[in-house]
C-alpha cells in the first residue's frame, strides 16, 4: 500500500504561506500520497491552488453534529464543502486544550463519514504512561473507545511526549507500538482492520523519516512542525518506501 505523509498545520500559515506552499507541492513527484490538513480558513484557498494536482486537503478537527448553536465550530459537510478528503481527530492537543475524551472522538468520526470524510483518529501516550509501562494499554484502549463500528479510516500513532519536542521513541519502540496496533485493529474490526493505515506522528522531520517510514505496519506519517516548509515536507515524502 501506498504510504501517506499528512501535514498538520496546526494554528501556523496565512494566506500567503498557503500560495506558496500549494505552488511547491502541487505537481511534486511523489510515490506516497500526500495530504495538508492547513488551518479551516486556508482549506478553500489551497484547493483552488492545488487543482488538478493530486495532494489532498483536511480539516484539524471537525464537530460532531451537522448544524447548530455551536459557535466557533465546523461542520464535517462545512469541511468537505471547502475541499477536505479527511479530518484530523483526537489530536492530543484537541484532547488537552478542549477536553476531548474517546467518546467525543469517536461521535466526531461518525460525523466525518457521514460526511464522506476520512477520518485520521489520534492515539498516544503520554511520557507518564510509557514510564509506567502502560502505552499499549492506553492506546488499545483509545482505539477501543474512539473507533466507531466498521471504521476504515486512518489511525496516526502519536506519542504524546514525542509532539513538537525533537524526541521519538527507539525504532523498536515504534514498531512495536504499530504492531500492537495492527493486532488491536484486527481483533476491532475484523480483516478490514488489517487495511486501516497506521501513520506514526510525533518528531518527524527529514533526518529520522526514512528510518520510521521503513519500519512494520508503518504506513505513513502525521508531521507537525516540517511539514510548515515544504522543501521538508517532500523531503520526508521521498523518504518513504516505494509501495
Ligand atoms: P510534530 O507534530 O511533528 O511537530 O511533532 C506532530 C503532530 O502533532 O501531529
Amino acid at each position: 500500500m501506498r504510504q501517506l505523509i499528512a501535514g498538520n498545520w496546526k494554528m501556523h500559515g496565512r494566506l500567503a504561506d498557503a500560495a506558496g506552499f500549494a505552488a511547491a507541492v502541487k505537481n511534486a513527484p511523489a510515490w506516497a500520497d500526500l495530504l495538508i490538513c492547513p488551518p479551516a480558513t486556508l482549506i478553500d484557498r489551497f484547493a483552488a491552488a492545488l487543482a488538478g494536482s493530486p495532494v489532498s486537503l483536511g480539516g484539524q478537527d471537525c464537530h460532531a453534529l451537522p448544524q447548530g448553536a455551536h459557535t466557533g465550530d465546523i461542520s464535517a459537510a462545512m469541511l468537505a464543502e471547502a475541499g477536505a478528503s479527511h479530518v484530523i481527530l483526537g489530536h492530543s492537543e484537541r484532547r488537552v486544550d478542549h477536553g476531548e475524551n474517546n467518546a467525543i472522538v469517536r461521535a466526531k468520526a461518525e460525523a466525518a463519514i457521514a460526511a464522506g470524510l476520512i477520518p485520521i483518529i489520534c492515539v498516544g501516550e503520554t511520557e507518564a504512561e510509557r514510564e509506567a509501562g502502560e502505552a499499549e494499554h492506553v492506546v488499545r484502549s483509545q482505539l477501543l473507545h474512539s473507533l466507531p463500528p466498521g471504521f476504515a479510516g486512518v489511525v496516526a500513532y502519536e506519542p504524546v511526549w514525542a509532539i513538537g519536542s525533537g524526541r521519538t521513541p527507539t525504532e523498536d519502540d515504534v514498531a512495536a507500538m504499530h504492531t500492537a496496533i495492527r493486532a488491536a485493529l484486527v481483533a476491532q474490526l475484523g480483516a478490514a482492520g488489517g487495511n486501516v493505515r497506521i501513520l506514526y506522528g510525533g518528531s518527524v522531520k527529514p533526518g529520522n523519516a526514512g528510518a520510521l517510514l521503513a519500519l512494520p505496519e508503518v504506513g505513513g506519517a502525521l508531521v507537525g512542525g516540517a511539514s510548515l516548509s515544504a522543501t521538508d515536507f517532500l523531503a520526508i515524502a521521498s523518504a518513504a518506501p516505494r509501495g
